[in-house]
């Protein structure tokens, strides 16, 4: 997701739009990956009609939430910390309750509430719906807990509010779950199976984005390209679908139709998507509608065949070759962006320049890149032994950072001297005269307000860059004739 993991972004609490009426005051705190930064938003939709409006001090909290991430181990020690800051302030609010949403809660489970005894409510990533009877329960005195995994649930029924939004790009989520089972990672017990979201919810939810005002749609999952709708269940048992089922099934490609379709002048981009569940006509579907950005993250984690078949990823190193050299013949343009994780068990120096010589032959635009972290429960943490040294992980990770921020200068170079369409987003951080938003590769574009406005789309004559940051000028209105 962009980014998909990021355990050093800070929770921030979340604002909602105060409802009237609404007296008791909740607290919530995101850390991971896009997708619990959406279902917060679910959380705080369900806990408004319970009567809670949300603060950003966490002081005045009458319940403080966090949804957590468990991706790293540094993850949850993240977490852990933000608990004990919860505990600090709760020995002085004693009425303050304390609740656990997400990755973490569905890994530990009571552990939280046994062991533990910080907190008072534990919540896995299926149950938000079920918040208002554990409520009930925590003000009766008793510890509550639902990390039941759903076969079912996408929340797709529930309209969430949009907190710290910058009203102009949003989050969609389409799939819940993953089947993948990567060995290394621990999504698939978090998260439970693969779902997919009835396709009608989602396009209500974009043309009610749209009528808001907000101009840009992150459709979201662990693996949008394996989305598929034939009226409901799991993917899995889509061979035992009706033969109408079957003739009326939405994949990806064509659900990025509709959504191009249903709203033809917002722009549309999607995260993540696994190399090996992505088809040609996706790529295609890219291609034909100008709505869907040029940028695919397609996280490959390791060069070399060997790891790659240990991490349980099903494709190779020349499958990837094959889809990068498809990407750019019908998207020339097309930004590609990685996830790479260094030091997975058993992986040797061979290995490592694997990695190399395979950037060196996509230079993406952009990265996200880790040291392995064994997880606790899945297949590499039974089979495999962690046995490389901490150090040499390191070492091997900033050998692939330096290595991608060099690609990343070369890529935004390509741009310098190019007009490209930026959508507005906010104030640039380092300076109030100049705007910050995206072109259609995802890359931040920089450049002066003068009277242009949050929310439109600019053309923007690119005239310097650093490896993250495109510098211009806008030339003149395009799209604003709405
Ligand atoms: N499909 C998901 C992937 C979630 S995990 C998505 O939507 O992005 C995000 C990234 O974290 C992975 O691509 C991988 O690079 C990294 N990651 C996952 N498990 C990890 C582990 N055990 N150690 C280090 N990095 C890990
Ligand atoms: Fe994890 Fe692999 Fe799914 S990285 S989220 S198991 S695609």
């Amino acid at each position: 997701m962009e980014k998909t993991i990021d355990e050093n972004k800070q929770g921030e609490a979340l604002i909602l739009d105060n409802k009237e009426g609404n007296s008791k005051k909740l607290f919530i705190e995101s850390y991971g990956c896009q997708m619990n930064f959406s279902d917060s938003e679910i959380v705080a939709s369900i806990l408004s009609d319970q009567g809670f409006n949300t603060t950003q001090q966490l002081e005045e909290a009458d319940l403080v939430l966090v949804n957590t991430c468990s991706i790293r181990d540094k993850a949850e020690q993240t977490v852990r910390k933000r608990l004990e800051k919860y505990n600090a302030v709760k020995r002085i609010n004693p009425n303050m309750k304390v609740g656990v949403l997400g990755c973490m809660a569905e890994r530990l489970k009571s552990k939280f509430l046994e062991e533990e005894k910080i907190v008072d409510l534990v919540v896995g990533p299926d149950a938000y719906k079920d918040l208002p009877n554990l409520l009930a329960e925590v003000d009766e005195g008793r510890d509550a807990i639902n990390v039941i995994l759903s076969k079912e649930e996408t929340y797709g029924d529930i309209s969430p509010v949009r907190l710290n939004s910058n009203g102009v790009t949003a989050f969609v989520s389409i799939t819940r779950g993953c089947d993948n089972m990567c060995t290394f990672c621990v999504v698939p017990f978090t998260r439970g199976r693969e779902r997919s979201r009835d396709p009608q919810s989602i396009i209500e939810e974009i043309n009610d984005l749209w009528s808001k005002g907000y101009r840009e749609v992150t459709l979201l999952g662990q693996n949008v390209d394996s989305y598929l709708w034939y009226g409901g269940g799991l993917k899995k048992n889509f061979e035992k679908a009706s033969d109408f089922e079957k003739a009326t099934a939405v994949n990806f490609s064509k659900l990025l139709e509709l959504c191009a379709k249903a709203q033809p002048k917002m722009r549309f981009r999607f995260s993540t998507s696994n190399p090996q569940d992505m088809t040609l006509d996706v790529i295609e579907t890219m291609a034909k509608f100008e709505n869907i950005c040029n940028y695919i993250h397609l996280p490959v984690q390791s060069g070399s065949d060997r790891i790659l078949k240990a991490m349980n990823r099903l494709h190779t190193r020349q499958e990837y070759f094959e889809l990068i050299d498809n990407i750019k013949r019908l998207i020339p343009d097309c930004a590609i962006s990685q996830d790479m994780i260094s030091g997975f068990p058993t992986e040797t120096e061979e290995d490592h320049q694997d990695t190399l010589s395979l950037m060196e032959y996509v230079k993406y635009d952009f990265g996200f890149m880790f040291a392995y972290s064994e997880r606790p429960g899945t297949l590499a943490a039974r089979k495999l032994e962690d046995d490389i040294p901490e150090d040499v992980k390191k070492r091997r990770l900033n050998e692939i950072i330096q290595l991608q921020q060099k690609h990343s200068l070369l890529r935004t170079q390509e741009h310098v001297g190019k007009i490209e369409e930026v959508l507005i987003e906010k104030e640039s951080k380092r300076s109030d005269q100049h705007w910050s938003g995206r072109n259609s590769q995802n890359t931040v574009v920089v450049f002066p307000k003068e009277h242009y406005k949050v929310g439109e789309f600019v053309n923007v004559k690119i005239n310097d860059c650093t490896s993250a940051t495109l510098i211009g000028q806008a030339v003149d209105y395009s799209k604003n004739n709405l």
